[in-house]
C-alpha cells in the first residue's frame, strides 16, 4: 500500500530532522521510501524556488506567488510524487498544498475557495494521507531560523520577512486546518525534545497503517 506523508511547519521547527527520522523509520518498515520538498524537488521547481525566495523580488503580487508555488506543486506531482506512489512507494513530502492554504491563505487574506480550485488543478486531486504538524511559537521559530542562517546555515528567504503578524496568523490556519480534518492531521509540539517528537510521531503513522482512514 502506497503512502503520501507530508510535513508542515513553521520555520525552524526541526521539521528536516523529523524527517529524516520519519523516512528513516518507514524504511525499516520495509517501504520504498523517498523524500522530497516543496517548492522545489524536480529541476523545474527549483527554478520556481529561485524566483519565489529571492528577497530582491519584491514586487512579486500574492496571485503570482501563489501561482508560481502551485506551479511547482503541479510538475511535483506530475513527474515525482504520482509516479512513486503508483508503484507502491511512501513519500514524505517537506511542505505542500496545506502551505499555499497557510501562507498564501490564512497570511495573505486570499479567498480559501480559490485556492482550493488552484490546488486541484496543481494537484490533480491528491491529497495526503496523513499531515505532520510541527507546532511552535513563529517567534521562536524565527530566531533559531535567523541564528542558523548567521552561522551559515540555511536560508533567509522572502517569506521569512514578512512580520511576525503574518507567522502567527499562518500558525493560527494551521490549527484550524488540523481541528477541521484531525483524521488527518498530527499536531506535535515542536519544543519537545527530537526523540519525543519522532515518538508521537511514529506511534501515529503505526496506528495509520494498522487501520489507515
Ligand atoms: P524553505 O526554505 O523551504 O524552508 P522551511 O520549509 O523550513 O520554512 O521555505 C519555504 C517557504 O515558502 C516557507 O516560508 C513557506 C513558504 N511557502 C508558501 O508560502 N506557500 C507554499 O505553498 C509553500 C510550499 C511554501
Amino acid at each position: 500500500m502506497s503512502l503520501f506523508l507530508t510535513f508542515e511547519g513553521p520555520d525552524g521547527s526541526g521539521k528536516s530532522t523529523q524527517i529524516q527520522l520519519t523516512a528513516q523509520f518507514l524504511a525499516n518498515l520495509g517501504y520504498d521510501v523517498l523524500t522530497t520538498r516543496e517548492p522545489g524537488g524536480t529541476p523545474i521547481g527549483d527554478q520556481i524556488r529561485t524566483v519565489l525566495h529571492n528577497v530582491a523580488n519584491t514586487a512579486m503580487c500574492a496571485p503570482a506567488e501563489v501561482l508560481l508555488y502551485s506551479a511547482s506543486r503541479a510538475q511535483l506531482v506530475h513527474e515525482v510524487i504520482l509516479p512513486h506512489l503508483k508503484n507502491g512507494g511512501a513519500v514524505v513530502c517537506d511542505r505542500y498544498a496545506d502551505s499555499t492554504f497557510a501562507y498564501q491563505g490564512y497570511g495573505r487574506g486570499l479567498e480559501a475557495e480559490m485556492l482550493h480550485l488552484i490546488t486541484q488543478f496543481a494537484t490533480q486531486g491528491l491529497k495526503p494521507d496523513l499531515t505532520i504538524y510541527l507546532d511552535l511559537d513563529p517567534a521562536q521559530g524565527l530566531k533559531r531560523k535567523q541564528h542558523a542562517n548567521s552561522a551559515g546555515a540555511g536560508e533567509w528567504n522572502r517569506m521569512d520577512r514578512l512580520e511576525l503578524d503574518f507567522h502567527q496568523r499562518v500558525r493560527a490556519g494551521y490549527l484550524e486546518m488540523a481541528q477541521t480534518e484531525p483524521e488527518r492531521w498530527l499536531v506535535v509540539d515542536a519544543t519537545a525534545s527530537i526523540e519525543t517528537v519522532n515518538q508521537t510521531i511514529r506511534r501515529r503513522l503505526e496506528q495509520y497503517l494498522i487501520a489507515p482512514q
